[in-house]
């Protein structure tokens, strides 16, 4: 069967070369290769995300993500710069409190770090656009994304305090709130408080599809926000599961949100894939800690070029369906897409 588009030819002997498809013609220059690329990465896909303490001038490194550090709303302001510089697409802040308690309510105090963060930014940023993360677990004392009662964290008690936290940051001016406690119902609820309160702007970008994942552990030194018994399986998704990860988009999408993500990104990429066929949306993939530590600590041993790693691994989650990529990476992979021109 003719499988390729060689002209018949003849070797001189009279006997007919062998014809097969030669796909190295389309790999064989760099210019031919940039013809035919199908997937574009770029600094604008990329979101950072920052975890905010509270003070000024304070930077505390993250000794499992090395080149993470918290830092104070003013020093967030230069991070927002350094990458806005870049064409990094966009921030998402975590607030890590001195202070945690048992009712959370750091979660929505409007001098808390993150808000205090948000009208820096868009004071001296106005066009950047600022995510904000929306859960419990850096605000309770035990670690919990809700409020537990008779042993088991019970969603409908967590709700109103997970709408206030997302209206404390809508009133600092957050472009997109995004909650990640993986509590039934939070889109709806922080939708209608939202648009009830005239933030009717301001999107949600819901972790609608976020499992329970081991690769989760240095966030949670970096949030001190490691449960203090349990763990997270009662609302986080189990990593066997893929219809139903279809399922929580569904309602998720029903419920108001504007865009969704998928968490982790890496080991998860069937799953991107899956809700890209599925849903027209916008698809947010969160290359999480774990995902980062790893290929930093490979890299720091020599085993991997992180430069290549990082851009290969940023560039299949998008060849997988994703829009949006939350990455600690974003700095460096911007700096890096600068010097090939590809910013
Ligand atoms: C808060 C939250 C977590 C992450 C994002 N939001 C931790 C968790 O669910 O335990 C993880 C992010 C990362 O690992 O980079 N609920």
């Amino acid at each position: 069967m003719e499988t390729g588009g060689n002209p018949p030819r003849r070797d001189g002997s009279g006997s007919e070369v062998r014809r097969f498809r030669r796909g190295r013609r389309l790999r064989e220059t760099p210019a031919v290769r940039a013809l035919v690329r199908e997937t574009a990465l770029s600094a604008a896909h990329l979101v950072l995300p920052l975890f905010a303490v509270p003070g000024a001038r304070r930077e505390e490194p993250v000794s499992s993500m090395p080149g993470v550090r918290r830092l104070s709303p003013d020093l967030i302001l230069r991070e927002c710069e350094k990458a806005a510089a870049l064409g990094v697409g966009g921030a998402l802040l975590f607030g890590v409190p001195d202070v945690k308690t048992g009712d959370a309510s750091g979660a929505w105090d409007m001098a808390g770090p993150v808000p205090e963060a948000i009208r820096l930014i868009k004071r001296d940023l106005p066009g950047f656009p600022v995510i904000t993360d929306v859960c419990l677990c850096e605000y309770t004392e035990n670690g919990h994304c809700g409020f537990i009662r008779d042993g088991r964290i019970d969603n409908d008690l967590t709700l109103p305090a997970l709408a206030r936290s997302a209206l404390a940051h809508a009133g600092a001016g957050a472009d997109f709130v995004a909650p990640s406690d993986m509590m039934d119902g939070r889109v709806g609820c922080l939708r209608d408080a939202l648009d009830a309160s005239g933030f009717a702007a301001v999107g949600i970008l819901s972790y609608a599809v976020k499992y329970a994942s081991a690769f989760y552990g240095p966030f949670r030194e970096a949030a001190g926000s490691a449960p203090s018994s349990g763990d997270r399986k009662s609302h986080q998704m189990d990593p066997a599961n893929l219809r139903e990860a279809v399922l929580e988009a569904r309602s998720d999408l029903e419920e108001g949100a504007d865009m969704l993500m998928v968490k982790p990104a890496m080991w998860y990429l069937d799953v991107v894939r899956t809700l890209r066929d599925r849903f027209d949306e916008p698809i947010a993939c969160y290359n999480v800690s774990g995902e980062y530590a790893a290929v930093k600590a490979a890299a720091a041993n020599g085993w991997l070029d992180e430069r290549r790693t990082v851009l290969e691994a940023l560039l299949s989650m998008r060849r997988a369906g994703a829009d949006l990529l939350i990455t600690y990476h974003a700095l460096d992979a911007a700096g890096w897409l600068r010097a090939e021109g590809k910013a």
